[in-house]
This record gives structure tokens, C-alpha cells and sequence, in this order.
């Protein structure tokens, strides 16, 4: 490739590219999704932007671009080989019911081929071949004809390799587009084509022609706005710009490398198993301080994304261990990572003391039991060996767990690494005994979520803004939003107050609730900066860009809030208001669980 981009010159490119096609950019969201408990992190940049693909207006306009931090956990164990990240960066671009596939392929075709400066012949991009739902898509294949991309190298193929989304269970999805580049190696067969995995060719870049939306029940609805939703992959964009045959030699990795050689005087490069190990413990490290850094941020748990940071924490440290990392190295690693990452993500350093104290708990509390499992199963090895059965049970799988600490994710790649499986429904058997099943690390929750947007999870969204400002009067100005979710059924609220609530302060709450509920308070929003937001007295817990614009929601003269709804029009048609629970989340942060009835 002739221009060889570093991650943040491939980031400000894509931005002011896109500027000068009249598009704003916005800031990127946190990782935690706001109200959509479908999945526990932000996958795609389009996915904090559902509301307005559906038919919100978006205060910044019809055409945005940004970058967005994401994680997928769906193949965490995956992570060890040259490819596999759990983290990255989505760069995109959106037409909110503006233009759509000609003049979406047009920028794509134009960015390529002008401002990466790839050669058009090694291009090849697919299309969707059309269904029973959905024609074949001959306006994006003539688009891109239309650019000289001859009629061999557009491949036509099903809704398996040319559909996208919906980000959760439900939402905003459709045909799209993939570009890939050949790479010029050999084709691994005559059948080898765009999508196939033998390494020839590469995807780069994703159009998404949003015309459809998932709904609850399994159905899709035509939209009558159509949309557009586009997705680079920084890291692995860079990698092949570079010519680098793995994300893990680019710049956004080898100082992390360089950091787990000197720790465990190792050397990348010399031997696969080696390899694999220093590969998670930089994935999962980077990870790591993503989720602590959110402005959302999360300590490590038995529940949704305080599991998936356990997880990831847990497993580096014990390659760490592999390696022979003696003493904690967790902080040494993070610090490198927040260096790389300082100017596009100012939230990392601002959250740094929160980062670092998490991180080393998580690591010390973890590595004193780690030993002592790795020997336990040592010892119970020969006794393995002996049997017929290559099954660890389950009853084993979860002491493992209990007493030491080790997720069942991690007690499979242990046991894997000597040719055993594990007892998968033994260990939820004998797990279920001892606690609730809800309390495990499922990825998806409930069904529904944010594009769900019914009146009971609406109606719910409204009463989370009164509740913020009912704690805010009863408890004081320190209470702030650290998450919501919401399902049909209840709303759940994560704030900051040092100490559990009182019965009195948990009434006077609910009461102030429903007296504000009793006075049939309409609902306004107001589009403004976030400057103006501010002055006008709103509450603003996850900060934007400055001069941004923001919409403010008003319950009456009642509470302000940005937010990016969608609300009830007047609180008359919300109910009662109920606290079930208020129980702590983690340290310093209460939890409260509340209906309308
Ligand atoms: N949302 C699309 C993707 O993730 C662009 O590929």
C-alpha cells in the first residue's frame, strides 16, 4: 500500500473526510449502551444511534460521522490468534433519511481509492443477491459499475454474507455492501471469493443500507425513512495499509508487546504458544482499561459487564502467570495503554485512579488463588488420566469457581490445554444450586430493548429522569447516573451515594415520584449545545464534545436532562411509581430497582 496510516492519521482522515461532505462529526458513546439490556456492550457505531436510524431527529443533523469504541465478547476464547481482538474502533459514517446507496458508495469509492490511495483493480466488493424479503440489490452493483469496478469483481451473495444487523435482538438492519482488498496471495480454491476466510481478500469497509427493522417477535418492518450505516474497522484497516500481516504488529500493539517481553523476558515472534499467550494478555489488558476508563465504567463482578471484566482480567493475568510474569504487571501494561490511547479517548486519563485501583484489586485478589488452583488441578490430572472419560465434571468445574475463583471460561481453557473437556451442564447444574442463574454472565438478557420503544419501557425512561432528580433532592447534588437499563417490566438505576439509602430517604423518594407523576407534567426537548445545556441547569453526566449539539428533555419545571429519548408526552399516562430494591452495585454505587404500576 503506498499510504501507510498509523490508527490516528487512519481516524483523522476518515473524520475531515467525511466533514467535507457536509457531515458533523460526534462524539463516539460510551461502551455500556443506554437502555438496551439486549447486550452488555456497544458493538457497532451505529448501535447508540438506533433512536434516530427508527426516526428520531438527531440534534446534529442527517449526515454524522465518528469513531467509536467496541467490544465484542462473542469469542473471547478466540482471542489468542494473529486476528481476533475483543476491543476496537469503528469509524462511520450516517444518512439519517438522507442520501442512500448511490452517493454512500460514491464516498466510499472516493475515500478508497483517493484518500487511502488504493489501487481500484485490487478492489472487490459484494452485494446482497436477494430474498424473498428483499430484492437483489442491482442499485448498489450498477453504483459501483458506475465507478469502473468491473461486473467479475462485484459478487453477489445471500442474506448470511450481505445482511446487517440488528446490533441487539431487535432494530434497525439490511442488505449492505463489503469492500475487500486482495491481498495478491494465491486463491485458496476455484470457489474462493470476498468472505471466504483462506486470507486472499480483505474486508475493509461495510455500507449498510438500512431499510428494515427487526421487531421483537422475529418479524421485520420496511422503515419509511431509509438510512445509511457504514463501518471501518480501525485496527484492522491499519494492519493491512500497513502491510502488516496481523493487528498485532501495528503501533497500537508493539509498545504493549514490547512491555509483556521485558516484563516476562520473552520474545514475540519465536514460538506459537508463546505467542498466543502474549497476544491475550494484550488484547485483554487494552480491553480491561476500555471497560474501567467508560465514563460508564464498571468494576469487575459476577454479573453482565462486570463478568466480562473479570473474565478478561482473570484470563490475562493467568498467561501473564504462563509467561512468567513474577509480581502484579497488570498496571505496568495499562499504563502503556493509556499513553497510546491519551488524545482520542481523554476519558481513560480522567478515569485513571479508578483504572489502576481496580485493575491491581482485581489482580491481587485473583493471583493469590490462582496457584493454588493451577496445583489443585494438577494434582487431580493423573487421577484424569486414568479414567476412560476426557470430561472434567461439573461438580469439579465449579469448585474450581467457588474456591479459587476461576471462571468455568477459564477452568475450559485449562482443561483444554491438557485434552479435556468440561462438564458444561454439570457445572450449571451444581452453579444454579448455589445461586441464581440470573446472576451468570449471559450476553443476552431480555428480550426487547431499545428498539423496543414501547410505551412501558418509555414510560419507564421518563420515571428514570425523575428518579435521578428525586435523589439528586432527597440525597444530594453528589448522586450521579453510573447506568440504566430497562426492560418492559422495570427500570434499573446505577448512582453514585456512599451509603445504603434509609427507608425514609427510599419513601420520600418514591413519594416526590409520584407527587411530580400527579401533576401532569408535559415533556419538551429542546436541541442546544451542550455549553447551553449546562446554563440552562440541565444535568449532563456523559460529557460530549464541546460546542456539540444536544437534546435537553424537560419533565415540566420539574427536571431537565440531556438525553437522547424517547419520553412520554405528558407524565399523566405513566402510573404509580414503586421501589422494589435499593441494594449496593459495587463500591460507592447504590442500585435501584423500581416499576410503574
Ligand atoms: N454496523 C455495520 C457493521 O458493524 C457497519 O459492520
Amino acid at each position: 500500500m503506498k499510504n501507510q496510516l498509523t490508527a490516528n492519521q487512519l481516524r483523522q482522515k476518515y473524520i475531515d473526510f467525511f466533514v467535507s461532505k457536509d457531515h458533523v462529526q460526534i462524539s463516539g458513546a460510551s461502551l455500556i449502551p443506554e437502555n438496551d439490556p439486549t447486550v452488555l456492550f456497544t458493538t457497532a457505531g451505529m448501535h447508540p444511534l438506533v433512536p434516530y436510524i427508527l426516526g428520531s431527529d438527531h440534534p446534529s443533523g442527517k449526515r454524522l460521522t465518528n469513531y467509536q469504541k467496541c467490544i465484542r465478547t462473542g469469542d473471547i476464547e478466540a482471542v489468542g490468534d494473529p486476528h481476533h481482538l475483543t476491543f476496537f474502533e469503528m469509524l462511520g459514517n450516517w444518512s439519517l433519511g438522507d442520501y442512500f446507496k448511490k452517493e454512500a458508495i460514491a464516498f466510499s469509492y472516493e475515500f478508497l481509492t483517493k484518500v487511502l490511495e488504493i489501487d481500484p483493480s485490487q478492489l472487490s466488493v459484494t452485494v446482497f443477491e436477494g430474498d424473498d424479503l428483499v430484492p437483489r440489490d442491482e442499485i448498489a452493483s450498477s453504483a459501483w459499475m458506475s465507478h469502473g469496478i468491473p461486473q467479475e469483481r462485484i459478487y453477489f451473495l445471500p442474506r448470511e454474507d450481505n445482511w446487517w444487523g440488528p446490533a441487539g435482538e431487535t432494530g434497525p438492519c439490511g442488505p449492505d455492501s463489503e469492500m475487500f482488498i486482495d491481498t495478491g496471495r494465491k486463491a485458496c480454491g476455484d470457489d474462493c471469493r470476498p468472505g471466504c476466510s483462506c486470507g486472499k481478500y480483505f474486508e475493509i469497509w461495510n455500507d449498510v443500507f438500512m431499510g428494515y427493522k427487526k421487531n421483537a417477535d422475529g418479524t421485520y418492518s420496511e422503515m419509511e425513512r431509509k438510512c445509511v450505516d457504514t463501518g471501518m474497522g480501525i485496527e484492522r484497516t491499519i494492519a493491512i495499509l500497513q502491510g502488516k500481516k496481523s493487528v498485532y504488529e501495528t503501533e497500537i500493539f508493539t509498545p504493549v508487546i514490547a512491555g509483556i517481553e521485558k516484563l516476562s523476558g520473552k520474545t514475540y515472534g519465536n514460538d506459537e504458544e508463546t505467542d498466543i499467550s502474549i497476544r491475550i494478555l494484550a488484547d485483554h489488558v487494552r480491553t480491561s482499561v476500555f471497560i474501567l476508563g467508560d465514563p460508564k465504567g464498571m468494576a469487575p463482578s459476577n454479573v453482565g459487564q462486570g463478568y466480562i471484566l473479570r473474565r478478561l482480567i482473570r484470563r490475562a493475568v493467568r498467561h501473564g502467570h504462563k509467561l512468567g510474569i513474577e509480581g502484579s504487571f497488570l498496571g505496568e501494561l495499562a499504563t502503556i495503554v493509556l499513553g497510546l490511547y491519551a488524545q482520542p479517548y481523554p476519558e481513560l486519563e480522567e478515569n485513571k485512579e479508578f483504572i489502576f485501583k481496580e485493575l491491581a484489586a482485581e489482580e491481587t485478589k485473583f493471583s493469590e488463588t490462582l496457584q493454588k488452583g493451577e496445583r489443585e488441578f494438577e494434582k487431580m490430572l493423573p487421577n484424569l488420566l486414568k479414567g476412560t472419560s476426557r470430561q472434567l465434571s461439573g461438580r469439579t468445574a465449579f469448585k474450581l469457581y467457588d474456591t479459587y475463583g476461576f471462571p468455568v471460561e477459564l477452568t475450559r481453557e485449562l482443561a483444554n490445554e491438557h485434552g479435556f473437556s468440561v462438564d458444561e451442564e454439570g457445572f450449571k447444574a451444581a452453579f444454579e444450586k448455589h445461586q441464581e442463574i440470573s446472576r451468570s454472565g449471559a450476553e443476552h438478557q431480555f428480550k426487547g430493548g431499545l428498539a423496543d420503544h414501547s410505551d412501558k419501557t418509555t414510560a419507564l425512561h421518563t420515571a428514570t429522569h425523575m428518579l435521578h432528580k428525586a435523589l439528586r433532592t432527597v440525597l444530594g447534588e453528589h448522586v450521579g447516573q453510573k447506568g440504566s437499563n430497562i426492560t418492559v417490566d422495570r427500570l434499573r438505576f446505577d448512582f453514585t451515594h456512599p451509603s445504603p439509602m434509609s427507608k425514609e430517604e427510599i419513601q420520600q423518594v418514591e413519594d416526590m415520584v409520584n407527587e411530580q407523576i400527579a401533576r401532569n407534567l408535559p415533556i419538551t426537548v429542546e436541541s442546544m449545545t451542550l455549553e447551553q445545556a449546562k446554563e440552562a441547569g440541565a444535568i449532563a453526566f456523559f460529557e460530549s464534545k464541546y460546542g456539540e449539539q444536544v437534546k435537553v428533555y424537560s419533565i415540566g419545571d420539574y427536571s431537565k436532562e440531556v438525553c437522547g429519548g424517547p419520553h412520554v408526552e405528558n407524565t399523566s399516562s405513566m402510573g404509580h411509581f414503586k421501589i422494589l430494591k435499593e441494594q449496593s452495585s459495587s463500591a460507592g454505587i447504590r442500585r435501584i430497582k423500581a416499576i410503574l404500576e
